[in-house]
């Protein structure tokens, strides 16, 4: 990592983006719905810059979210800290400043690595499940990661008809599924060749295996920490990508509450501070079912608020 001294000339590739003290390429990476991915000027990392923005309905509906930003990435460097305590592998690093933190580089998978601890949300549809009803295992689901409802690889493309559709891998062949369809009468809409998934479909069939052993570590570590301030953690989705010589899986991306649902029962001991919350959604779940920007920010803040004191408990 460079650091910038002062008078220090930038040549023209080359800028802080705002970002403290960390030279990064100007253009970044990849820029998505929630944040920009820059690469750190002669270093093998990146710098994940969160936007204020927040969407729900695949940027359906996407609006500007004053302090959002800031909350997601101390959400981020708190939990994602946490599971390296836990010796799970994340690409995290540490964090930079109050909108960034910088991770591993890494080739991301198109994948959303869901694990249900809980029904709720389309499993209960697809399967016909009671929302609340524990899962036991809990479920360990992939989607695959689209935009505009269309697949291309290998110089083909394929339409879909839903964007992230849930995946499953039966042999040589991946087979797409509409999450919202159930399970009785569910066919796959469409039957993919694994090379036109994956690039090295080998290694992905080997990390998918790692990855389930990973995820439910995590999102059970995720569970437990949450639980210990009340939040119930029923679902959580993480993102895997490759980094290094010898193909190494990491969690990548980000983890805040965004990434999966959180329902605050109330305090477990000691005062209430959140009385008015106690059975709500302190998640995106409150802005997708149409509440309100700010107070969804405010939520995600008690979220942040309730973790640093699980943290420290
Ligand atoms: N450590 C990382 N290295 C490289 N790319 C990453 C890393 N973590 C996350 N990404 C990528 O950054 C992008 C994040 O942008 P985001 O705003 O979440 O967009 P999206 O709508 O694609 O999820 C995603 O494409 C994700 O795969
Ligand atoms: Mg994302």
């Amino acid at each position: 990592m460079q650091i910038r001294k002062e008078g220090t000339k930038l040549d023209s590739r080359t800028d802080f983006r705002g970002i403290t003290g960390v030279l990064v390429e100007k253009d970044p990476v990849i820029e998505g719905k929630t944040k920009a991915v820059y690469q750190v000027v002669d270093e093998p990392h990146v710098v994940l810059a969160s936007k204020d923005s927040i969407t729900a309905g695949n940027g359906a509906r996407c609006e500007d979210a004053s302090g959002k930003a800031e909350i997601s990435n101390e959400m981020t460097c708190l939990i994602f800290s946490y599971l390296k305590e836990q010796g799970l592998p994340v690409a995290f690093l540490r964090r930079v400043d109050n909108k960034c933190l910088m991770a591993l580089a890494l080739n991301m998978y198109k994948l959303e690595v869901v694990e249900r601890h809980e029904a709720f949300g389309s499993i209960c549809k697809r399967e016909g499940l009671e929302k609340g009803t524990k899962l036991s295992p809990p479920r360990f689901e992939l989607y695959l990661k689209t935009t505009g409802r269309v697949w291309e690889m290998n110089d083909k493309k394929w339409d879909l008809i839903c964007d992230d559709p849930r995946m499953e891998i039966d042999s040589k062949i991946v087979k797409l599924y509409d999450p919202g369809a159930a399970l009785s009468d569910a066919k796959p809409f469409l039957e993919l060749c694994i090379k036109d998934v994956f690039e090295n479909p080998e290694q992905a069939l080997a990390h998918i295996k790692e990855m389930a052993h990973i995820n439910l570590r995590a999102t059970q570590a995720i569970r437990d920490l949450c639980a210990k301030v009340g939040i119930n953690c029923p679902d959580f989705k993480l993102e895997y990508g490759i980094h290094g010589p010898d193909g190494q899986l990491y969690i990548g991306d980000v983890a805040d509450f965004e990434s999966g649902r959180a329902v605050y029962n109330g305090a477990p001991s000691g005062e209430e501070l959140y009385p008015n919350l106690i059975g709500q959604h302190i998640c995106k779940e409150f802005f997708r079912k149409g509440g309100d920007k700010d107070e969804t920010v405010y939520r995600y803040g008690v979220g942040l608020d309730l973790l640093r004191k699980a943290i420290a408990a």
